[in-house]
């Protein structure tokens, strides 16, 4: 091999806890099978071992200067960060809040489909019929971190949450949405609200998507109170394409939508910062899984389609396809649905498979 360089790309890898890891090693192996097969960029990975453990010895998810040692990688890759030992509000934000907001990843793009050999709960949907993609606001919201407790274990203790929404936020992630929309085949954007009982920032939120929208023309849009979408996607979920909601209402429907496809274990994450100024995180949106982990269990479906996410994000679009033409060709065979498909497989067997997808052996 001569005459040409490789592209190198830097990839930093965040397993983190529980099920994190054994995801994020099956993720790196795909990546590595994936650059062999192309034969045009190669991924130097770099691990970091930064999480639950690492707090048990340092009192810290990562070290002080953390971003730092991330912030000339070309992406991360995250795993997941929660602890049995460890608070919960302690893991997300010493370690994936940490990293998304200082990095500015404020669109969270959250695609759901259901892949060959996957069956949705809704009777109604065929593969194919359910083709969404969320996007969430990252920046801040109702994840601001705003607000405190006082008086503590007393009667008159006292606590807020102030969700935060600044206009400069929300503008950039309703263009954001529309752009994302205008690019899918049906061009169509809901936007997902709660205006009628917050009556302050989600009427600021409604006003700003009208202003957008006058800038996407050919885009069609409507408006949702969020529990009303919740029974639209269950009940006419044909009826979705593109989905902006608020940092808290994504992150509850982004769950239901993952249920919708099929699995949890298959749903990928994107968190972008589109303007390039630091590195963006690609992540299944599972947790740690302490129940199943070390079983071998753990289904690496979503950290795959998050890596295809990430090359996509590196321009790698031929890569990408590949590897989600790979994932697809695997899930359509339910020898490699792990249990929470209801299969039997196991995470090194799917991961196995999507190599020799990958390498087309198995074509
Ligand atoms: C998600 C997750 C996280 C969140 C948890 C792990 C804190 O549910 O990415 O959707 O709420 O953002
Ligand atoms: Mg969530």
């Amino acid at each position: 091999m001569w005459g040409f360089a490789l592209t190198e790309y830097k990839i930093a890898a965040i397993p983190g806890d529980g099920i994190g890891t054994e995801v994020v090693s099956a993720g790196v192996e795909v990546m590595n099978a994936l650059a062999e097969r192309e034969n045009s960029f190669v991924f130097h990975v770099d691990h970091f071992n930064w999480g639950g453990e690492y707090y048990k010895q340092h009192g810290l998810m990562m070290p002080e200067d953390g971003r730092d040692q991330i912030k000339d990688h070309n992406a991360i890759l995250f795993g997941s960060a929660g602890h049995p030992d460890i608070p919960d509000h302690i893991t997300l934000w010493g370690l994936r809040l940490a990293i998304c907001q200082p990095f500015d990843q404020y669109a969270n793009v959250r695609p759901t489909r259901v892949l060959p050999g996957i069956t949705s709960p809704l009777r109604s949907v065929n593969n194919g019929e359910l083709d969404w993609v969320i996007v969430r606001e990252n920046s801040e919201g109702e994840y601001a971190g705003v607000g405190g407790r006082a008086h503590q274990g007393s009667p008159l203790e006292t606590a807020t949450d102030v969700s935060i929404f600044t206009r400069s936020g929300v503008e950039r992630i309703m263009r954001f949405a529309f752009k994302l929309a205008r690019s899918r085949p049906r061009k169509l954007l809901t936007v997902v609200t709660k205006s009628n009982a917050q009556r302050h920032a989600m009427v600021m939120w409604d006003e700003i998507a009208e202003g957008v929208a006058k800038e996407f023309s050919d885009v069609t849009w409507d408006k949702m109170l969020v529990d009303a979408m919740t029974m639209r996607m269950v009940t006419n979920p044909k009826s979705i394409d593109t989905i902006v909601a608020t940092n808290l209402h994504a992150d509850i429907l982004s769950d239901l939508a993952a249920a919708l496809a099929g699995s949890l274990g298959i749903a990928p994450t994107a968190n972008l910062n589109p303007e390039r100024e630091f590195p963006s995180m690609f992540e299944p949106i599972h947790g740690s899984a302490f129940d199943i982990t070390g079983k071998g269990i753990a289904n690496p479906i979503g950290t795959f389609w998050s890596s295809v996410m990430l090359l996509e994000h590196l321009g790698e679009q031929a890569a990408a396809t590949r590897l989600m033409s790979a994932i697809e060709r695997v899930t359509a065979d339910p020898q490699f649905h792990t249990p929470d498909l209801g299969g039997n497989a196991r995470t090194d067997e799917v991961t196995q498979a999507v190599i020799d997808a990958i390498r087309g052996t198995n074509i």
